[in-house]
C-alpha cells in the first residue's frame, strides 16, 4: 500500500532516501530530542524498508518543505493493531501534528480495518499526551522507570484508542 494524501493545509507521503537529511534535522533539534529517540539514517532506512512499518513525511501543500514525520508500525498485525511509533513536527503549535494524528485514527479505523491503535509517551510529554486525550485516546498505565537516560530514569504512558471507541469520538 503506498500512501500518499494531499489536505488542503499538508501532504503526506512515504519517505524517501532523498528526505532522510531532513528528518534527521528535525529529530535532532533540542525541542525534540527531549521527547523522540534520536535515530541514524540508517535505523531510519531499515524501518523504511521494513513491510510492517510506515515512514511518513509531513509536508507543506506546494511540496516544498517538510514540516515533520511519522512512524507507523504493525501494518502486517495479526491482532489489527498499530502502533504510532513516532512524530515529530518542526512546525509546531500550527494543528499539523492534531491534524496528523486524526489522519493516523482515520487510517487505522477506516482504511485498515483495525481493532486498536496505540502508542506510548514520555510522561512529562505534556503537549503531546493533552492532544492524546483530546483525540479520545485511553491512559492504558505507566512503564515506570523503563527508560535509562544517563544515570536517571524515565517513565513512559501507554495510550490506546479502540475502534468503537474511535466511532464514538468520529467528530474530534
Ligand atoms: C507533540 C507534537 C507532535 C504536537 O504537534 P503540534 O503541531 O505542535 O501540535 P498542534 O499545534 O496540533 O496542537 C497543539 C495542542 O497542544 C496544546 N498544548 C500546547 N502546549 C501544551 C502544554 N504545555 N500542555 C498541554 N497542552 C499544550 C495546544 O493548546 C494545542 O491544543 P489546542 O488545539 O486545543 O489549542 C509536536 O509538538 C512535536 O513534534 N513535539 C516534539 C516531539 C514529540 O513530543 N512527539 C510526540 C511523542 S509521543
Amino acid at each position: 500500500m503506498n500512501i500518499m494524501v494531499i489536505e488542503e493545509n499538508w501532504v503526506l507521503k512515504e519517505t524517501r532516501e532523498q528526505d532522510l537529511d531532513r528528518v534527521l534535522e528535525i529529530e535532532g533539534k533540542e525541542e525534540n530530542l527531549a521527547y523522540v529517540y534520536n535515530w541514524s539514517r540508517s535505523q531510519h532506512l531499515d524501518t523504511m524498508n521494513n513491510r510492517d512499518q510506515k515512514h511518513l513525511c509531513l509536508w507543506d501543500p506546494t511540496e516544498e518543505r517538510i514540516m515533520g514525520y511519522m512512524i507507523l508500525a504493525g501494518m502486517q498485525s495479526p491482532h489489527e493493531s498499530l502502533e504510532l511509533m513516532r512524530i515529530t513536527i518542526d512546525e509546531k503549535g500550527e494543528g499539523y501534528g492534531k491534524e496528523a494524528i486524526r489522519w493516523v485514527k482515520n487510517f487505522c479505523f477506516d482504511t485498515l480495518g483495525y481493532h486498536r491503535l496505540w502508542l506510548d509517551v514520555f510522561t512529562n510529554n505534556h503537549k503531546a499526551i493533552s492532544i492524546y486525550r483530546q483525540l479520545g485516546f485511553t491512559e492504558e498505565g505507566i512503564l515506570r522507570d523503563c527508560k535509562k537516560y544517563g544515570d536517571s530514569y524515565r517513565s513512559m504512558m501507554l495510550f490506546s484508542i479502540l475502534e468503537g471507541e474511535y466511532k464514538e469520538h468520529a467528530n474530534s
